[in-house]
């Protein structure tokens, strides 16, 4: 199971172990990661689900939607390195991935 790690804004690190295909938004969710709230289950709508993606690790997560681009326009904290952690599927390519988590997403 790849192994993806979430750290807080605050620097706490959360490991946890994903399944592949599902998003990397469901593996911090069912795993009780704080800070990814999902408000709208994974619809690509909200932005609570908003990750930076370590620098070394953006060419493996893919490139965003137009949808998810637009979205991350409302996101005044969204960097080159944001992405929406429910449109991100978890691989064995992503065994290692670094995320961390936007100041003020608890
Ligand atoms: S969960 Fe709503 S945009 Fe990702």
């Amino acid at each position: 199971m790849p192994r993806i790690t979430f750290i807080e804004h605050d620097g706490t690190a959360h490991q946890v172990d994903a399944a592949n295909g599902q998003s990397l938004m469901r593996a911090a969710v069912d795993n009780g990661v704080p800070g990814i709230d999902a408000d709208c289950g994974g619809e690509c709508a909200c932005a609570t689900c908003h990750v930076y993606v370590e620098p070394d690790w953006l060419a493996r997560t893919g490139q965003r939607s137009e949808m998810e681009q637009s979205m991350l326009g409302f996101a005044a904290v969204a960097q080159d390195n944001s992405r929406l952690s429910c449109q991100i599927t978890v691989t064995d390519a992503l065994d290692g991935l670094v995320v961390r988590m936007p100041d003020g997403q608890h």
